[in-house]
């Protein structure tokens, strides 16, 4: 085990000069904390949850046991794990008047995620203790957060569909049971996994835009509820979360493997961008596409339909080829958008499923700044007029 280890930042974040000094536009590269949750050399294309690799996680662990490992800092011990899986699994069903949110915004074809920023405010509503901030209410908040999420996803799906909703079932995996609850059966070992090292692979990133949102509302001593709200808006924005659904309509597009070259030599030749191509950080291959793309083959296999993996390989060779040069290189939504269509679910549920593995580390960063709190409030560099004279409106030109 390596001790405290510094993954170096580059400090060439982008300045934008101003009448009242530097601005790094974007935050980029600015530290906001210290934080032992994840890690991630972007160079050397390794990330790290609590200092273990995500490579031993997504061969050995799954969602439940990496979920607590996230939350508690340390992997559980069996007891421990039993006695986590058993509080998820209680708490995933949600009050009826919850329920009756997301039918009506999902029959109204409601996008579901702006549909699940709803119910999760409103079970604060039904949260005696959801502005308490003690140690032991945020945890048990955390795990009915996570425990929440399939359901109201899944839920979604079948009220905008007119079929009658799943309950969930408390003898299931997490994975299991959100696909149970999505299609009413129970699900084969690879689809069940293609979920489960899904959510390994998103539980935690550091602080992109979601994360740090969820900071900002949380360093106001708010509700964890509406912390997750605010990590939810932002994860929502086509440059974070919606990549994954993009890189599959490219492959949809693309149509055969023989036409991907063409199609991706053309796209670049017009100068736009590659879906599921190119990192903030990663400037490498994502380490977390590596790992998925053997579970999309072996779906695909078990599927018995490889068009999608062998096209996303040709478009992966003029990718090599074309853009590595330039520190380009197939991202996790590259492949992850395949296992999704392979499984039938819809593309406007790809970033929700993100979300539903995000909460997780989320919930870990709120808990975490509110060890080191303190209220963010930036400044910003006013370049309009000062002290300007007031005109009534009826003598205004
Ligand atoms: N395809 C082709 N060229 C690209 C791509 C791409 N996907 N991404 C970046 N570039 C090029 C840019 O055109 C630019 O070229 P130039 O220097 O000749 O002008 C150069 O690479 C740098 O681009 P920036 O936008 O400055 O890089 P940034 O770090 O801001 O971009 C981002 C990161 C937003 C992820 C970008 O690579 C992108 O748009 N990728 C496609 C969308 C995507 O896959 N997002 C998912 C990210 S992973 C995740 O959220 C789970």
């Amino acid at each position: 085990m390596e001790s405290v280890k510094k993954v170096e930042i580059s400090t060439s974040g982008k300045v934008i000069e101003s009448p009242c000094g530097p601005i790094i536009h974007g935050l980029e590269d600015v530290l906001i904390k210290v934080t032992s949750i994840s890690d991630i050399d972007g160079r050397k294309g390794i990330l790290w949850y609590r200092g273990y690799r995500i490579e031993d996680l997504a061969k050995y662990s799954n969602f439940e046991e990496t979920a607590y490992l996230v939350l508690y800092g340390k992997l559980p011990t069996k007891s421990e794990l039993s006695e986590f899986s058993e509080k998820l699994a209680a708490n995933r069903d949600l009050p009826e008047e919850v329920y009756s949110i997301i039918r009506v915004l999902a029959e109204n074809k409601v996008h579901p995620m702006l549909v699940l920023e709803s119910p999760v405010s409103a079970l604060a509503g039904f949260d005696p203790k959801a502005g308490d901030l003690s140690k032991d209410a945020l945890y048990d908040q955390a795990i009915r957060l996570a425990a929440v999420f399939p359901t109201i996803i899944a839920a979604h799906y079948r009220f905008s569909r007119g079929l009658g909703i799943i309950r969930p079932r408390r003898d299931l995996s997490h994975s299991a049971n959100f696909l149970y609850m999505m299609f009413g059966s129970i699900p084969d070992e690879v689809s069940t996994r293609a979920i489960d090292l899904y959510l390994v692979l998103h539980i935690d990133h550091e602080v992109p835009a979601s994360t740090f949102a969820t900071h900002v509302a949380i360093s106001t001593w708010t509700d964890l509820y509406s912390a997750i709200v605010a990590g939810i808006a932002a994860l929502k924005g086509p440059l974070h979360g919606g990549a994954n659904e993009a890189a599959m309509k490219q492959y949809l597009e693309i149509g055969n493997p023989s036409n991907a070259r063409p199609y991706v030599e053309k796209l670049l030749a017009e100068g736009k961008r590659l879906m599921g191509v190119g990192h903030r950080v990663y400037k490498t291959y994502d380490p977390r596409a590596r790992i998925y793309k053997d579970l999309v083959k072996e779906l695909s296999e078990k599927k018995g339909n490889m068009t999608y993996y062998q096209i996303a390989e040709e478009v992966e060779k003029v990718v090599l080829e074309k853009l590595a040069p330039k520190s380009l290189y197939p991202n996790i939504d590259f492949w992850s958008g395949i296992a999704m269509y392979l499984l039938g679910i819809p593309y406007e549920y790809y970033t929700p499923i993100f979300a539903m593995s995000r909460v997780v580390g989320w919930s870990a960063h709120a808990i975490e700044y509110l060890n080191e709190h303190r209220l963010f409030r930036p400044r910003a560099c006013y370049v309009g007029p000062h002290d300007v004279q007031y005109v009534p409106i009826d003598q205004r030109k």
